[in-house]
């Protein structure tokens, strides 16, 4: 049985006092059932690169984990407005969100650069989230599945099989990010299914069944039971939804029915 895993992606919102605010609000629901909840799931918090302290000081005590939104490939340099994965991790950051559809669509990351940051998070043992997920345009044509393996096939090229059990593939359709749009479990599971073949027939079936693939995409407290009901979907990665503690709370206690 997968561990499963709900994680917040906060994006460019919150301040430093809406974020403890939140997480004060988050932690009174949550704490008082965090054992039984750490049963079969783990807890995620991914927010801007600049309210990690504060995240990790108002976290502190509790069973959520940390995560990055980005970062980059090397350690330290000339990288003017970048972070890496040595400047994360004193804050206990664990997890880093890497080729997220925004990252890749409005800041240009290729593959090729989303690889090498796989590569980094791995080296610095940080669990990479690989997102990964097809435009409208591309599902209209009927290719999702050939632009989602593709990206996986390029995001984790080089990585092995001991080190592939710890990655996250995040499935995030781009036509159901933050459009009220999202894929039904049924669309998801297809596509969730058919990313677990193609790790069993790269990396061998031990692996493939130990990889954590979550749905992200307009994902609700209306629409989390159902998704997580599906056997290849391992939790999600929540956006707009993460933003409300009541709402995230919701999604964290998720039931599959
Ligand atoms: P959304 O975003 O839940 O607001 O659709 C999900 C994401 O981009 O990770």
């Amino acid at each position: 049985m997968r561990t499963r895993l709900l994680a917040a992606n906060w994006k460019m919102n919150l301040t430093a006092n809406e974020a403890r605010a939140t997480l004060a609000t988050l932690r009174a629901q949550i704490d008082p059932e965090a054992a039984t909840l750490a049963r079969d799931r783990e807890v995620m918090i991914a927010p801007a690169a600049v309210l990690i302290p504060a995240v990790a000081q108002a976290l502190a005590g509790s069973s959520f984990l940390l995560g990055a939104q980005n970062m980059h490939f090397e350690d330290k340099g000339a990288f003017t407005g970048e972070i890496s994965a040595p400047m994360l991790k004193p804050f206990g950051v664990t997890h880093v969100i890497l080729g997220h559809s925004e990252r890749r669509h409005i800041f240009g990351e290729t593959d090729e650069v989303i690889n090498r940051k796989v590569l980094a998070a791995i080296r610095h043992r940080l669990v990479p989230v690989l997102c990964v997920g097809e435009t409208q345009a591309q599902h209209d044509a009927g290719s999702a599945l050939e632009v989602v393996l593709g990206q996986l096939e390029n995001g984790l090229d080089g990585v092995g099989g001991e080190d592939l059990r710890r990655v996250v593939v995040a499935y995030e359709p781009v036509w159901a990010i933050g459009t009220g749009r999202n894929a039904t479990p049924e669309q998801a599971q297809t596509i969730h299914g058919a990313v677990r073949e193609m790790l069993r027939e790269r990396w061998g079936s031990e692996a493939a069944d130990t990889v954590r693939i979550i749905y992200g995409g307009s994902v609700t407290p209306e629409n989390i039971d159902s998704l997580i009901s599906k056997p290849d979907i391992d939790g999600a990665l929540v956006g707009g939804a993460s933003l409300k503690a009541d709402s995230f709370a919701r999604i964290v206690k998720a039931r599959a029915g």
